[in-house]
């Protein structure tokens, strides 16, 4: 499955720690967009989606929440409660974002702009879409 856990160096010192990202570094694509999600409630599962083209980085800068990863094969579901670790994910796969705690924020890093047309949003459109791709 095309996702990976980046761990993001930190520095720190007796003030406390502190986490830097650069485009083409600790991020392998030009980030386009930043969005972050917060105040998401108890049981509430988003996201089901996946990305014809756009890459993303995930970071729950506070808290934790789960991550669930589908590529039309393989399923994987990820935790992220570390503000230096980065779930890096590839096009072309299913996510959907669960178990949030109170004080979880979800920092997004992604690849391209805003555009809807890059979404799929039916489940079964997308193991159609990557069949497609591998044909
Ligand atoms: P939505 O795509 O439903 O979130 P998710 O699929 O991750 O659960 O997005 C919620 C709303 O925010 C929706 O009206 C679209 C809008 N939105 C933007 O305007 N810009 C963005 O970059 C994102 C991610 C969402």
């Amino acid at each position: 499955m095309e996702y990976k856990i980046i761990d993001f160096q930190q520095h720190g010192d007796n003030r406390g720690m502190l986490v830097a990202l650069e485009n083409s570094k600790e991020i392998p694509f030009i980030i386009r967009r930043i969005y972050y999600l917060y105040n998401t409630g108890k049981n509430v599962r988003r996201g089901y989606h996946a990305h014809r083209k756009l890459q993303q980085i995930l970071i729950c800068v506070s808290g934790s929440c789960v991550i669930h990863l589908d590529d039309g094969v393989q399923t994987a579901e990820i935790t992220l409660n570390k503000p230096y670790e980065g779930l890096y994910i590839a096009n072309n796969m299913w996510r959907e974002m669960y178990s949030f705690s109170e004080d979880a924020v979800l920092l997004a890093l992604a690849s391209e702009l805003y555009d809807e047309s890059d979404y799929i949003r039916d489940y079964q459109e997308f193991c159609r879409y990557v069949q497609e791709q591998k044909n």
